[in-house]
């Protein structure tokens, strides 16, 4: 058995996923689209090795307990039977940024995950496959396997994969990210979407999705910021009203996420081209040109609560690489 590494970048979606039609095969409710962030990375090592009893994960230089150790070992599950191997796995990940906080980890986890582990396991999956892998870990991570900007859709297990739109040098969009809490989540996505159905707005918000798609996916393609953005604000604070009406009541933000809203607003105003979105979590995502990066990155870090500012172009998809961590 070989060892692998792989990198992934998390990714930001400018059409959300929030919601499901099979909660085991995590197949959306609706499509999404979004953008990888090059300046966040999980990189991630696996072996299996025969001399093992269990799997051994190390998580951010912890071993991985709870929820976080049960969905690697499923994850290695799904490897080892697509791969039909029986040995245990040695797992070892590490993030360049805080994990569980709305900066969508779970996203390059599992993209890291399932191109390191389908490598150790023997397996070459070309990128779909790779991709339809990814989402059974985490929704969300199959659209941090392809480069760039990426679409997610379909609504079976084999036609459920995300696809590039535009490559990483397409557009230099900035996302520049408001840090006002790195406590992680109390209530996790997966729940999260679980709970979507019982809010009485959510199937309101589903009935917008073709549209806001369809103006995301050409704001994308033409570079038009504030089409984008207009589209991408709807559908984020459109997913937090599904949210924070669901039962129970999801409340992801904290007030220093709506100081930061409230600041893009009045910056906008005053001629400032940037926008908002918000992940499963209280820290603000706030999309620029590049040129403006510096501008908005000062401006964020002089908010009252703003405790730190992350700032990332499009990144590349998931892809091995020769330095392991271990
Ligand atoms: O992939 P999951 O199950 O962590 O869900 C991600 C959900 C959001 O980040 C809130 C939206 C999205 O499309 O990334």
């Amino acid at each position: 058995m070989t060892k692998a590494t792989a990198v992934a970048h998390p990714n930001i979606a400018f059409v959300k996923y929030w919601g499901r039609i099979d909660d085991d095969l995590n197949l959306p409710a609706n499509p999404s689209l979004s953008m990888n962030l090059a300046a966040l990375r999980t990189v991630t090592t696996v072996e299996f090795r025969p001399e093992l009893r269990s799997d051994r994960i190390v998580i951010d230089g912890a071993p991985a307990s709870g929820q976080a150790a049960r969905r690697v070992m499923l994850h290695l599950d799904r490897v080892r039977a697509m791969a039909g191997l029986k040995g245990w796995a040695q797992v070892v990940s590490r993030n360049d940024f805080p994990a569980g906080t709305g900066l969508a980890s779970s996203s390059s986890a599992f993209a890291a995950l399932s191109a390191a582990g389908s490598q150790a396991a023997g397996l070459a999956l070309d990128e779909r496959s790779l991709s339809r892998l990814a989402r059974l870990g985490s929704g969300s991570a199959c659209r941090s396997v392809p480069a760039g900007f990426c679409l997610w859709q379909g609504k079976h297990d084999e036609t459920s994969w995300a696809c590039q739109v535009a490559p990483p040098d397409h557009w230099a969009l900035h996302d520049v990210i408001a840090i006002v809490s790195r406590t992680p989540k109390s209530v996790s996505s997966g729940e999260g979407h679980s709970l979507a159905p019982t809010s009485p707005f959510y199937q309101a918000r589903l009935q917008t999705i073709p549209e806001l798609l369809e103006q995301v996916h050409r704001a994308v393609v033409d570079r038009d910021l504030d089409a984008l953005g207009r589209a991408m604000e709807r559908d984020a604070l459109a997913m937090h009203g599904v949210m924070m009406t669901s039962q129970p009541s999801l409340l992801y933000w904290r007030p220093e996420t709506l100081v930061v809203l409230d600041a893009v607003r009045a910056w906008r105003s005053e001629g400032l081209a940037v926008y908002f979105t918000l992940d499963a979590g209280p820290n603000v995502h706030c999309l620029c040109r590049g040129s403006d990066v510096a501008d908005v990155g000062a401006r964020l870090r002089d908010l009252p609560g703003v405790v730190d500012v992350l700032v990332s172009g499009p990144g590349a998809g998931v892809r091995l690489v020769v330095d392991h961590l271990f």
